[in-house]
């Protein structure tokens, strides 16, 4: 890669950044179009966020993935925007600033790679987790399943993120067993099992035959969620597939054209090996 004093630049905002794999897979497939531009990672450490984002305005950048802790701030900043939580800015030629989420939609794609049928599959949804990744995926799921119980160590988080859907419906974190029989789909998407983290001992003998099971974290690929519900026999989204497929929406939002996910998926495993 050369870079000129034409190359686009594309930014991460987030903080922390330093851990994420989203430069590596953005730098690939710019490289695999042959585009001139680059993608790096920013921190921005500040509270003021949405003014920091309103000031990047006239710099040039060609778009930006925004990340934890600036999902809000980012939508609030924009001109125009897809929800109230925006993982893609797009500066556009008129000089006002798109806002897009693709987590949810990136979820999606996730569970349909692996599961063409779901949409006739999934009607009861687990989602262990009630933050940020938690809400996004069940935003999107909402319309197309019959319910979503969340379940999450802090209840009132829980009762918080079911109100804000309608088929949302919150559990007990004492009810996790009963949520696990109950379930089509179960998504953990807690920080838990992530290296550095607790893990948790899930009740994977009560999951449903023919029910599906992701997990968000990715460091471990395998967490001990996958491991119990492969020995199963069950189909399993891994942390991989929500990068990957949002990191691939981002693209095309910016780029117009959607990279290869599995070219993606090949360096990534390289990278966390
Ligand atoms: P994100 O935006 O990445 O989802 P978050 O909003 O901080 O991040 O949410 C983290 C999720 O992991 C929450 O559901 C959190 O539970 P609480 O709402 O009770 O904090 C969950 N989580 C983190 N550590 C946990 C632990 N040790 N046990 C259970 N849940 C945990």
């Amino acid at each position: 890669m050369t870079i000129s004093g034409a190359t686009r630049v594309l930014v991460l905002l987030g903080d922390p950044v330093a851990h994420s794999l989203s430069p590596l897979m953005h730098n690939a497939w710019i490289a695999d179009h042959g585009f001139d531009a680059v993608y790096i990672a920013v921190p921005l450490k500040t509270e003021g966020a949405v003014a920091a984002i309103r000031a990047l305005k006239p710099f040039g950048f060609a778009g930006a993935n925004v990340t934890v802790p600036h999902k809000e701030a980012a939508a609030a900043a924009a001109d125009r925007r897809e929800a109230e939580v925006a993982n893609v800015l797009r500066w556009e030629a008129d000089g006002t600033l798109s806002a897009f989420n693709t987590d949810g939609p990136g979820f999606i794609d996730a569970l349909a790679e692996v599961a063409p049928d779901w949409r006739a599959r999934v009607k009861r949804v687990l989602m262990v987790g009630a933050g940020g990744a938690a809400q996004a995926i069940a935003r999107t799921l909402s319309p197309h399943v019959d319910t979503i119980h969340f379940v999450n160590r802090t209840g009132a988080r829980a009762d918080a993120a079911a109100l804000a859907i309608p088929n949302g419906r919150a559990l007990r974190w004492d009810d996790l067993e009963r949520g696990f029989g109950a379930a089509d789909l179960i998504v953990q998407a807690t920080s838990l099992g992530m290296s550095g983290n607790p893990d948790f001992e899930w009740p994977t003998a009560n999951i449903r035959t023919g029910a599906i099971v992701a997990d968000i974290v990715y460091r471990p690929l395998e967490t001990s969620l996958l491991r119990g519900a492969r020995a199963r026999g069950l189909t399993t989204i891994d942390g991989l597939g929500m990068l990957i497929f949002q990191g691939a929406r981002s693209f095309e939002h910016w780029f117009g054209i959607l990279p290869d996910t599995a070219k993606a998926r090949a360096r990534l495993m390289a990278a966390l090996a």
